[in-house]
């Protein structure tokens, strides 16, 4: 049984007076446990839409999604649904609930009632996780945008969830806090949670599994890297290609040979050192 699975979601926003925007069309896909997956696609393709149905947040106008087997339907699950799967969003700062960074950290198991001692163990284990450790009793107003964002994933893990979904959460970042997010993302999967990491940067995307790409509600490609990459709808879907796929694709017009798509700078020094031996 996967995951996650999507059966023909629909979503649609009501707007008053009888108005709505369809925001999902009949999107199908599962995920495994463990897999790494990044959903790309425009302004308003409807990823968060998405993330929001994963987490039980919202429930598909049509469709279903089931979550290791609960239907977000059902409302006696909703709250294990939750916890399972945690949500990292876009801004640093409205994501603090606290000032003391332990506090913050601790305030979703706190309100779980989970029990002291658990609590210091679970705010621990987060704060390791995501290398926040030594400031564990510092106020996080001082601290940068990725190291506010690392807390945040720490109190989503304190949950102990099986599944991540991030929503932009390095969008907001410099490039330095962007690598520490997508580093803490990958550790994080290799331990074996599930993540689901919503991004326009393909550099990112390029880091999973599987990227799943959105277009005005439709699921229109889902595959490796390699696979997305390599599909002539990349562009049409409004995504810039990653720097050394575009490079790659344009030396191959100039008589450069690659094997396969490029999908990183490695690969394309590699490709490039092999012409010329
Ligand atoms: N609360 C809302 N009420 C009405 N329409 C909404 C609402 N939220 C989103 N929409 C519409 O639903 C569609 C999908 O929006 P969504 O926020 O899921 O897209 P997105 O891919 O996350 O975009 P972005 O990249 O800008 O975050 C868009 O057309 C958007 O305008
Ligand atoms: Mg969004």
């Amino acid at each position: 049984m996967p995951q996650i699975e999507l059966i023909n979601v629909s979503y649609s926003y009501r707007t008053g007076e009888g108005q709505s925007v369809r925001a999902l069309r009949n999107v199908s896909f599962s995920v495994e446990k463990g897999e790494f997956v990044a959903l790309a696609g425009m302004n308003g393709s409807g990823k968060s839409t998405l993330a929001k149905l994963l987490n039980g947040l919202f429930v598909p106008s049509a469709g279903d999604v089931v979550i290791d087997g609960m239907n977000t339907r059902d409302e006696e699950r909703t709250f294990d649904i939750r916890r399972k799967a945690g949500m990292v969003f876009q801004n640093p700062d409205n994501q603090m609930v606290a000032t003391i960074i332990e506090d913050d950290v601790a305030f979703g198991p706190e309100n779980l009632g989970v029990p002291r001692e658990e609590m210091i163990e679970r705010v621990d284990r987060a704060l390791d996780a995501v290398g926040m450790q030594e400031y564990r009793t510092r106020s996080a107003s001082k601290l940068s945008g990725g190291q506010k964002q690392r807390v945040a994933i720490a109190g989503v893990l304190a949950m102990e969830p099986e599944i991540i979904i991030f929503d932009e959460s390095t969008s907001m970042l410099d490039p330095e806090g962007r690598a520490e997010i997508m580093d803490v993302a990958k550790k994080l999967n290799e331990k074996g949670i599930t993540v689901i990491a919503i991004t326009h940067n393909m550099d990112e995307a390029a880091m999973a599994d599987r990227i799943i790409v959105l277009r005005k509600g439709r699921k229109v490609l889902d595959g490796t890297p390699k696979e997305v990459f390599a599909s002539p709808e990349v562009e049409a879907c409004g995504l810039a290609l990653p720097p050394a796929t575009e490079l790659a694709r344009m030396l191959s017009e100039r008589g450069f040979r690659f094997d396969g798509t490029v999908t990183d700078e490695e690969e394309l020094v590699e490709g490039i050192c092999s012409q010329s031996n």
